[in-house]
């Protein structure tokens, strides 16, 4: 029988949660899924192939098997589970690149400034980086090429649940703002065989964009164009959807307004604005996307919305909240046309 579990040890797990954040983090990094993707190993054959210490890499295994991500057989040898599935670099659905930026060190440190971020109502991580995030990646291209990466893999599952959930087959031209390399796009014209589209991010990003392959796959590529500029300055004209995703949820208001001002400008006549982001749940009940908030919060000084908010932001930007339409993902469409 299950005894009911004690408020102090609920409270204990969620203290000590980070240590469970840095243990996935050094089972990808040190890329242990890929070499168990033979079959199991001891730690001893472990640490040999990635280099670590194999008394320390026997308890890290323990601690991480302990928390359902590989398993220990009778002899020694670890195995991989379900979980540990998702940290192998060839996983179709791997959140190895995901676990590698999340933790990495300068997400951390920001993270470690969230009482800055809470007493003052400022960026955590410009406190701590002295830039704000986008800037700085651009100091640091080998973070921004990591955190792109990391957007395209977790984006394999959402992007298929959002190109299913929108019936983009009725339009002829879309418009991914801030597409980066262009996964989402790819998808979309994947699903939708006459569908033309266009990638719209920063001139550094459709650079790496050609590279990734997600756009220049021979099923997409012909149909498929970029464009590189500023979002705040303008976007590419005369499409019949902008599509956004994790977009507005890096801005305040005052900067979301002239993105979707833009893109309002930007649309045919009887175009739509398709913003798809986290719509934050009302009451107590867990919600990804409060979560999400939070990440916000410490890395941008920005945040998720209510539907309420979302509304109030697009009549300020002369549109019409239309509807809200879930998708099988953590993730919403919210759809608005002119107003
Ligand atoms: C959080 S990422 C979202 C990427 C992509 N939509 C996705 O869902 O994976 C934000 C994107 O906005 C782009 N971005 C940031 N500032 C921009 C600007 N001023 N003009 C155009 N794109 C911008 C970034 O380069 C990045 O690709």
């Amino acid at each position: 029988m299950r005894l009911p579990r004690r408020a102090n040890d609920a409270m204990l797990e969620r203290i000590a949660a980070y240590w469970q954040s840095q243990l996935v983090f050094v089972a990808a990094k040190l890329g242990i899924a890929d070499v168990l993707v033979e079959g199991p190993l001891t730690a001893d054959e472990i640490a040999t192939r990635v280099g670590a210490h194999a008394p320390y890499l026997n308890r890290v295994l323990r601690a991480l098997a302990s928390l359902g991500i590989f398993a220990a057989d009778p002899h020694g040898r670890f195995h991989l589970n379900r979980l540990a599935q998702t940290l192998r670099s060839d996983h179709p659905e791997s959140l190895r690149d995901f676990a590698l930026m999340l933790v990495d060190d300068y997400n951390w440190s920001a993270w470690g400034a969230l009482e800055h971020a809470v007493r003052t109502g400022s960026s955590a991580f410009e406190h701590v980086h002295g830039a704000p995030a986008f800037p700085w990646m651009q100091e640091h291209p080998e973070k921004e090429k990591m955190f792109s990466a990391s957007m395209a893999s977790i984006s394999v599952m959402e992007n298929a649940a959002v190109a299913r959930a929108y019936a983009f087959g009725k339009m002829q031209k879309i418009v991914d703002v801030g597409g980066a390399h262009g996964h989402l796009l790819a998808t979309i014209l994947r699903s939708y065989v006459r569908l033309r589209g266009v990638l719209f991010d920063q001139p550094q990003v459709i650079q790496e964009a050609a590279r990734s392959g997600f756009i220049t796959s021979p099923d997409v590529s012909a149909r498929c164009e970029t464009a590189s500029g500023d979002f705040f300055d303008s976007v590419p004209v005369g499409a019949d959807a902008y599509v956004m995703k994790y977009i507005v949820h890096d801005w305040d208001d005052a900067k979301c307004i002239r993105i979707l001002d833009n893109c309002r400008r930007a649309m045919a006549s009887d175009g739509r604005v398709l913003v798809v982001d986290h719509v934050v749940a009302p009451g107590n009940r867990f919600d990804w996307g409060k979560l999400v908030d939070i990440n916000m919060m410490v890395m941008l000084g920005s945040k998720e919305r209510t539907k309420d908010e979302f509304r109030q932001l697009f009549s300020l930007a002369g549109l019409r909240l239309k509807r809200v339409i879930r998708t099988a993902s953590a993730l919403s469409i919210v759809e608005a046309v002119a107003g």
